[in-house]
């Protein structure tokens, strides 16, 4: 393959760059072709766009391939825990048994919050959304603990990473109690992360609280799962975010606020709402699919398609069969199960999905594990944002250390007035 691309415009030929990345993807180095020729290119949603190089995650939408650091998933699902996988995609390497005992010490420390942030709770009406708290809670933190907020002390950044992992769940459990009018309930050092904060969230002063270990490791696979997916949404915020040098608190509220759309990690929310309106209409799921259909219909088949994945999401496949196993095991039988096979089955024989190979994405059945795990439906995204943190912070961190990183700021094709007078009001 030649080393550059020619482009032609108004006569003039310029060459442009080729980058090759070590999966043999090209690259059109385009940073030069305004200073070149004046004109930028346009690209809404950025499809064909990349922001920046990055090696910390590998994913191939046709061939359904997801690995993190060169690692397939389904083998960190099955041989690794999420935080060996979040030492993983943040340092590049798996930890050797000292790193991981000093990393896994290092999270535990940090699970407390400070007291008075509990505060806020009071001030939130127990109706609040916690995606809406967790964003806050997290910007928060950069005042709360000021002595982890410079991006260029090493310390500090390490600091904040060990806060950000350890403080997450405790976050998100204060929220949940405050929802149900409970007493919060303080992390348990002598637990592992996903049992820790499955004690947060569901014990009780009342009672003893057992931990199942089959919802504590299905948790802790659908964390790993969820850990990273390169420039998603989400991730894509808190590098421009990070590129104006803002902490990595900040960063990672603006990553939380993104994934809190309906198109991106609120859709295993939307999910289940949808499962239950289908279930709700006598689990016809025929009309569901006719009105997804429907371009009058704004209704979209939630936890189908995906930007990336023309196939099914690898995620996807593993999230199905824990399900299976997990509802099973615990004797749930949930009907939201089947309705989602049934929509499955049809929407996967039907044209109008397969022409737009539109397959189900993560979202699809994450829902239904969690579900069967006790969580609210409310509470699935911040779910999703525990699992994706350790990716936000890998990615704000390399984006922060290369040299390469310029502050995030597109270009754009102006479709508005052209130079008009300004016109007194007394004369409009
Ligand atoms: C996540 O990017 C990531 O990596 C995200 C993520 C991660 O790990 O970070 O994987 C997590 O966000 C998964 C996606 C969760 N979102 C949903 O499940 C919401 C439902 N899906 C969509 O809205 C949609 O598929 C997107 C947003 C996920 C992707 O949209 P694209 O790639 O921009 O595709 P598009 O909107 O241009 O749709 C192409 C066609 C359109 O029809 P036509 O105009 O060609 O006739 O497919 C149709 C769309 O109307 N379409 C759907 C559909 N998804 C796309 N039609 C019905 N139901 C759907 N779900």
């Amino acid at each position: 393959m030649s080393e550059s691309a020619k482009l032609t415009l108004s006569g003039k030929e310029v060459e442009l760059p080729l980058v090759k990345g070590t999966e043999n993807e090209v690259g059109i180095d385009i940073s030069k072709l305004r200073g070149q020729t004046g004109a930028i290119t346009l690209d809404n949603g950025f499809g064909n766009t990349g922001s920046c190089s990055s090696a910390i995650t590998y994913l191939d939408g046709e061939k359904g391939i997801l690995r993190y650091r060169g690692y397939p998933i389904e083998q960190l699902c099955e041989h690794s825990n999420f935080l060996e996988a979040s030492y993983l995609s943040i340092y590049g390497e798996l930890p050797t048994l000292p790193q991981y005992k000093d990393w896994e010490r290092n999270i535990t420390h940090h699970t407390m919050i400070r007291e008075d942030i509990k505060k806020y709770w009071d001030a939130w009406p127990h109706t609040a959304h916690p995606m809406a708290t967790l964003s806050s809670v997290v910007s928060a933190l950069s005042t709360f603990y000021e002595d982890s907020g410079d991006p260029w002390d090493p310390r500090e950044v390490e600091i904040a990473i060990h806060r950000l992992i350890a403080k997450m769940p405790t976050i998100a459990a204060y929220a949940y109690k405050k929802s149900v009018g409970q007493p919060k309930v303080y992390p348990q050092n002598k637990l592992g992360y996903a049992a820790n904060f499955l004690n947060m969230m569901f014990s009780m002063p009342t009672e003893d609280y057992e931990i199942d270990p089959i919802v504590e490791k299905a948790l802790d696979q659908l964390f790993i799962l969820h850990l990273d997916h390169e420039q998603n949404c989400s991730t894509s915020t808190v590098r421009i975010v990070g590129s104006s040098h803002a902490n990595l608190f900040a960063s990672v509220a603006a990553g939380v606020c993104a994934l809190w759309g309906p198109l991106h990690g609120g859709a295993n929310q939307q999910v289940l709402e949808m499962l239950e309106a289908i279930h709700a209409a006598g689990g016809n799921v025929d009309q569901f699919v006719a009105r997804a259909k429907d371009k009058k219909d704004n209704f979209r088949l939630y936890g189908f398609g995906h930007r990336v994945y023309k196939n099914f999401d690898p995620r996807a496949r593993i999230i199905k069969k824990t399900a299976d196993q997990v509802l099973e095991r615990l004797g749930v039988n949930d009907p939201l199960l089947e309705i989602a096979k049934k929509l499955e089955e049809v929407a996967l024989s039907d044209p109008y999905f397969i022409e737009r190979k539109l397959y189900p994405n993560v979202d699809f059945y994450s829902g239904i594990l969690y579900k069967a795990m006790g969580f609210p439906t409310k509470f699935f995204t911040v779910l999703f944002a525990i699992g994706r943190l350790p990716g936000w912070i890998a990615h704000w961190k390399e984006m922060i250390e290369s040299p390469a990183t310029k502050i995030g700021r597109p270009r754009q094709i102006y479709t508005g007035a052209t130079e008009r007078p300004f016109v007194p009001i007394s004369q409009r």
